[in-house]
């Protein structure tokens, strides 16, 4: 544990979306360690249901649970309201829950397409504008990041909606930091590339041998490692940074 004068994030408040586990798991235990308070948004919240995280962080006090689905605007807006009632702020949003409905495009559903589109772009839309208008009014000088993909820099086969998607989020992102910087409101992305969580597990075994062959660094990237690049694009060490996209792959988009 780092000393209080050496935390990145000391008395921050973090929202960070699809916590429950995977890559937003990391980036709130990650944000624990920098000394924020972490609000947790899940579907599934299992694994922060024990009063203590890693022995040390302690539920209602270090980090705040809400099970919800992030597709339901009425739920989200509300969310963003009870945040800032309770703990007077928000600092820092991490638009991290994704879902992927992998299927070759000609073959592709519109509930596919919806589905896809609705989690990993809609809902970063609400969560972004709601969160965003709290800030202007607290005069908060927040921090969005926004976790995209490399499918959505270079395609990816049976990835037509997923892609689309994470293309969409990061030219979102870039729009949204242009007009948020008058107000100290830095927006920034992460492009993970391949990284060992249950998304990633999914792959047929052949398919991911195949994958980690292409990437420089001839590994998956473990979830601490796009945690990290999560944490100094939210820190002060990057008040300078913003519309900008750090890419954690190995090399593999280079
Ligand atoms: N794992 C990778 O290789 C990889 C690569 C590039 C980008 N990403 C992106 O990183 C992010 C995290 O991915 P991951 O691998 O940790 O995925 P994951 O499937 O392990 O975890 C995603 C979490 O989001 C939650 N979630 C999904 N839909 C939700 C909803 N409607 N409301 C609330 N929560 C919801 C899930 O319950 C889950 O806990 C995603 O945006 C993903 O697209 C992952």
């Amino acid at each position: 544990m780092r000393g209080d004068n050496e935390m990145l994030l000391k008395d921050k408040v973090a929202l960070v979306t699809g916590a429950g586990r995977g890559i937003g798991y990391h980036i709130a235990i990650e944000m624990l360690k920098e000394g924020a308070k972490v609000v947790v948004v899940d579907l599934a919240t299992d694994q922060w249901n024990s009063d203590t995280m890693e022995g040390t962080f302690q539920k209602d006090k270090d980090f705040f649970v809400y099970q919800l689905d992030i597709t339901d605007s009425e739920s989200v807006r509300s969310l963003v309201r009870d945040v800032f009632d309770e703990l007077g702020r928000i600092d820092i949003l991490v638009n991290n829950a994704g879902i992927n409905r992998d299927s070759l495009f000609v073959k592709m559903t519109e509930k596919d397409w919806d589905d896809v589109l609705n989690v990993n772009l809609r809902a970063p839309f609400i969560l972004t504008q709601a969160t965003c208008q709290e800030m202007i009014k607290a005069n908060i000088e927040g921090r969005v990041i926004n976790i995209v993909s490399t499918a959505g820099k270079h395609g990816n086969f049976g990835q037509a909606n997923y892609s689309a998607a994470k293309a969409g989020l990061l030219a979102f992102t870039k729009s949204v930091a242009r007009e948020m910087a008058r107000y100290g409101i830095r927006v920034n992305a992460v492009m993970p590339g391949l990284i060992d969580t249950p998304m990633a597990r999914s792959l047929r075994a052949d398919i991911l041998e195949k994958k980690i062959n292409e990437i420089p660094l001839k590994r998956v990237g473990h979830p601490k490692e796009v945690a990290r690049a999560v944490i100094f694009l939210s820190s002060d060490d990057a008040s300078y940074i913003t519309g900008a996209c750090l890419q954690v792959d190995g090399g593999l988009r280079m």
